[in-house]
């Protein structure tokens, strides 16, 4: 299992901060963002990820997070291996994911979004997945600004919507997805959305078409640091949780 983590974009709704920062690069509490990322990934075992950022911001990638150096496999004990693709045009996360094509090769992969952060533990779901997508859904106060999921009386995804003006549920589909290697085959021929980007939801709805999406509800905490307001609260939350896990080693 590969991991890509998409790091790219302008970040345009946490300017001016984000003007000649990455959003990505921006600190939660004590750690860069894509640090919970990146931890996440290897907390469920993978030790092999390509970041992919735009080329305004490569550099600050590169020398933070260099070959891996700072992260130990759960496999090996040894480092991970970082590696870096680079998206000219922020034109949309299935774009960015096709980056990495060759990179994942014949293998399956986790797509995350480099503006979130997750408490739950995905490895269960990353050592069970043999074919499909798994998407990982959160509900939330205010779902039109997710891709939000319809879910039918059994508790299946029947569609997800991007950004729908009148959402039909209040579960999000947060930035996390595991794909099986027909994600690529899925974006040939793929057609714009409205707003000009490669929709990620327009290559989640094949795979229900197929069949072959499986939803999780998370049960802890999630953040998508796109705004001021998700910023903050990340890191109020990181900091008691540090003072929290400080008490318990003292005690
Ligand atoms: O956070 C979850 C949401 O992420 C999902 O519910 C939506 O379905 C999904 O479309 C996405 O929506 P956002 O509006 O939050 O996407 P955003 O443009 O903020 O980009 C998400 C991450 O992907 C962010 O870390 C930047 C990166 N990105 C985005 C685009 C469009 C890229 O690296 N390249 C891109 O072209």
């Amino acid at each position: 299992m590969k991991g890509v983590i998409l790091a790219g974009g302008f970040g345009t709704r946490l300017h001016p901060v984000t003007k000649v920062i990455n959003k990505h690069l921006l600190p939660v509490f004590s750690k860069p963002v894509i640090y919970h990322g990146i931890e996440k990934l290897v907390e469920a075992g993978i030790d092999k990820i390509m970041i992919i950022t735009n080329p305004q911001f490569i550099e600050g990638f590169v020398n933070l997070l260099g070959s891996g150096q700072d992260f130990i496999s759960q496999k090996t004990g040894k480092q991970i291996q970082i590696v870096y693709g680079i998206q000219n045009e922020p034109s949309g996360i299935a774009q960015g994911l096709w980056i990495a094509k060759d990179y994942v090769g014949n293998d399956n992969c986790v797509l995350y979004l480099g503006d979130n952060i997750f408490e739950d533990d995905i490895s269960e779901y990353v050592k069970q997945f043999k074919e499909g997508a798994v998407v990982f859904l959160k509900k939330v106060k205010d779902p039109k600004r997710f891709g939000v999921a319809i879910i039918d009386c059994n508790n299946k995804v029947i569609e997800i919507e991007e950004k729908p003006q009148n959402p039909k549920s209040n579960f999000a589909v947060t930035g996390l997805y595991i794909y099986d290697n027909t994600v690529f085959d899925k974006m040939i021929g793929q057609p714009k959305s409205e707003r000009g980007e490669y929709e990620i939801t327009y290559i989640n709805n094949l795979y229900i078409k197929e069949r072959k999406l499986k939803a999780v509800k998370l049960q802890k905490e999630w953040f998508d640091i796109g705004t001021f307001e998700s910023l903050l609260a990340a890191s109020k939350f990181y900091e008691t949780k540090s003072k929290t896990s400080g008490q318990e080693i003292k005690n």
